[in-house]
C-alpha cells in the first residue's frame, strides 16, 4: 500500500476505489453505538497545521481516535521561525517522538512533497491542504458523497464513470478543485469547471476539463449530474478579482433560482467552510439537495480509511 497521500494524481482507479470501499465499512463503524476499532492502537498520529482549519483538522483527529491511534495536534500558525527552517525542526522533533503518521497543512504549495521527499521524517505523510496547490482527503470525500448518493448502499466497487461535474467558482486559488479534477478524472468523472475568467488558472490547456464562462448557461446545456461551489478565497487574493461581492453573488453564485433549474436528482456540494450569501445562499445551502453536512460526517469515515491504509494496508481486508 502507499506510504504517502500527497496529490489526488497519486492514487490508481483501483487504489481510489478500494479507499473508498474501505470508507464505506468505517461509515458503519461510525453508525455503531460504540464508534471504535482497535486497528491503530499503539500508533501516533500527528496533525501539523500551519494554517486555520475547522473541520479537516478534527475530522482527522476524530478518524484517528475512532481508530484507536494517539492523536498529537500541533497548531504552528504565528509561529516566528523562517519556513524551511521551522519545518525541518518541527518534522526531526516529531520524528524524535516517534510519530507514525503526519497529516500536514500548510499555506505554502507543496510543502508536503517537501516532507515526503527529504530524510526527516520515516512515517506516512498526509497532505492535508498546501496552499493553492492540493487536498486529496477532500477530493475523496467527495467522490464517496457522490457515489452514496447515487448508489446508496451498493456503492462498493463502483467508480463514477460518466457523471457530469460542474466546479464553480475560484478555481484559481482552490486546491479542492484541483484534487478534485485528478480524481474523477481518474474515476470516469467528467468535469466543467465554471467561473470568471479572472479565476481559472492562466494556462490550464492541460487540465482534462472543460471551461465555461457562464453559470447559467451551464447549468442549463449541460444540465450537470453535480454542482460543486468553491469557497471565495479572499485570504489567497492579492489583487481584485471580481468587481463587487454583490455582483459576484449575482452572477457566479448559486440561489433559489438556480436551484430550481437542477435536475430533481441533480445534487449541490460545497467544502466549506461557506461564505453564505457569496457563492451559496441559505436556501440552497440548507436544502435537500445540498450535500454539505454529508460531507463533514463522510469526511471522518473517509479520513479513517486513509490513516488505516497507509498505517495498516497489508490489513485492510478485515473492515471491508
Ligand atoms: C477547503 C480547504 O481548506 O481547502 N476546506 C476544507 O478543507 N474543508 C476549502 C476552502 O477552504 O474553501
Amino acid at each position: 500500500m502507499i506510504k504517502y497521500l500527497l496529490s489526488a494524481g497519486d492514487l490508481t482507479r483501483d487504489q481510489t476505489i478500494e479507499i473508498l470501499d474501505i470508507a464505506e465499512g468505517m461509515a458503519d463503524v461510525n453508525e455503531r453505538e460504540i464508534k471504535k476499532l482497535p486497528t491503530l492502537r499503539g500508533k501516533t498520529v500527528v496533525n501539523l497545521f500551519f494554517e486555520d482549519s475547522t473541520r479537516t483538522r478534527i475530522s482527522f483527529e476524530l478518524a484517528a481516535k475512532r481508530l484507536s491511534a494517539d492523536v498529537i495536534n500541533f497548531s504552528a500558525k504565528g509561529s516566528s521561525v523562517s519556513k524551511g527552517e521551522s519545518l525541518k525542526d518541527t518534522a526531526q522533533t516529531l520524528e524524535a517522538m516517534g510519530a507514525d503518521a503526519v497529516v500536514i497543512r500548510h499555506p505554502a504549495s507543496g510543502t508536503a512533497n517537501v516532507l515526503a521527499h527529504s530524510n526527516w521524517i520515516n512515517g506516512a505523510i498526509v497532505n492535508a491542504g498546501d496552499g493553492t496547490h492540493e487536498h486529496p482527503t477532500q477530493a475523496l470525500l467527495d467522490a464517496f458523497t457522490m457515489r452514496k448518493r447515487i448508489h446508496g448502499s451498493n456503492s462498493k466497487g463502483k467508480a463514477l464513470d460518466g457523471l457530469k461535474v460542474a466546479i464553480v467558482g475560484d478555481v484559481l486559488h482552490s486546491r479542492v478543485a484541483r484534487s478534485n479534477l485528478l480524481l474523477l478524472n481518474t474515476l470516469g468523472a467528467e468535469v466543467h469547471f465554471v467561473a470568471p475568467p479572472t479565476l481559472l488558472p492562466a494556462n490550464p490547456s492541460n487540465w482534462k476539463a472543460t471551461l465555461h464562462f457562464s453559470l447559467d448557461e451551464t447549468l442549463q446545456v449541460e444540465k450537470p449530474d453535480v454542482v460543486m461551489m468553491l469557497r471565495v478565497q479572499a485570504e489567497r487574493m492579492n489583487a481584485s478579482f471580481f468587481p463587487s461581492e454583490r455582483e459576484y453573488a449575482r452572477i457566479w453564485g448559486f440561489n433559489a433560482d438556480r436551484l430550481k433549474t437542477l435536475k430533481p436528482s441533480a445534487f449541490l456540494m460545497h467544502p466549506g467552510p461557506m461564505n453564505r450569501g457569496l457563492e451559496i445562499d441559505a436556501i440552497s445551502a440548507d436544502s435537500p439537495q445540498s450535500t454539505v453536512l454529508e460531507q463533514v460526517a463522510n469526511g471522518v469515515s473517509v479520513r479513517m480509511a486513509v490513516l488505516y491504509s497507509l498505517l495498516s494496508g497489508e490489513r485492510a481486508a478485515d473492515v471491508k
